[in-house]
């Protein structure tokens, strides 16, 4: 059911843990299932540095969300926006349908701490939309119908 990189990341997730005077965080959750995710960014010159992550969730969303961070270290906060949970999914080499919506969780997330970025920093990254607490609300373009929630 399960790709061999999405077996490893969930046995062996990279970037777990927080970073200190992060320059970003983002907490969003999925209330459908309960499953929570943080993510910490670090940001120098307008390039992620570092990223760290926190999941209590399932195990696709522990293997999606180590692979966002592996994704987004290193690139311009431009390229780190184009990082949907599609791309995170195809890095994986494939989620089950009923799974993509754990994706989401890692894509808002990252989303939530760039927002979070700039509102310290008080400034506007293009693009970036107001991240949403909750991913059920969010009238999203899912892969998948409402029985994959469960
Ligand atoms: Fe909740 Fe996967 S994120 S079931």
């Amino acid at each position: 059911m399960y790709s061999e990189k999405v077996m490893d990341h969930f046995m062996h997730p990279r970037n777990v843990g927080e970073i200190e005077n992060a320059s970003g965080v983002g907490t969003v959750g999925n209330a459908k299932c309960g499953d929570i995710m943080k993510v910490y960014l670090q940001i120098e010159d307008g390039i992620i540095k570092d990223a760290k992550f926190k999941t209590f969730g399932c195990g696709a969303a522990v293997a999606t969300s180590s692979m966002a961070t592996e994704l987004v270290i290193g690139k311009t906060i431009e390229e780190a926006l184009k990082i949907t949970n599609k791309s995170v999914a195809e890095a994986l080499d494939g989620l089950p349908p009923v799974k993509m919506h754990c994706s989401l969780l890692a894509e808002e997330s990252l989303h939530a701490a760039l927002w979070d970025y700039a509102q310290k920093n008080n400034i506007t990254i293009e693009g970036l939309k107001k991240p949403v607490e909750d991913v059920h609300d969010h009238d999203h373009d899912l892969e998948e119908d409402e029985e994959g929630i469960n």
